[in-house]
């Protein structure tokens, strides 16, 4: 889907861009330009940004808690062994 359509800016781009460390619109904006011309984008860039920053982050704090879990189990079977 086309987001920015002054400046051809597809929600796919605004999700890579995320997912290389874009976290404001301000980031975004030099990034991809969107919301530089007419900035009726502006609105949905922001919040399809900011969903997905918080997948990131969801997905992060997952992985984070299955990290130390396994952690934990490595731990009890070298003492129990
Ligand atoms: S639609 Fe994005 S600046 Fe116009």
């Amino acid at each position: 889907m086309i987001v920015c359509v002054c400046n051809n800016v597809s929600e796919s781009k605004i999700q890579l861009a995320a997912e290389a460390g874009v976290r404001t619109m301000a980031e975004l904006r030099m990034q991809l330009d969107v919301g530089t011309c007419c900035g009726k984008c502006a609105g949905c860039a922001r919040k399809i940004l900011r969903e997905h920053c918080e997948n990131q982050e969801a997905q992060s704090k997952t992985h984070g808690v299955h990290l130390l879990l396994h952690k934990i189990q490595f731990h009890n079977e070298g003492v129990h062994a």
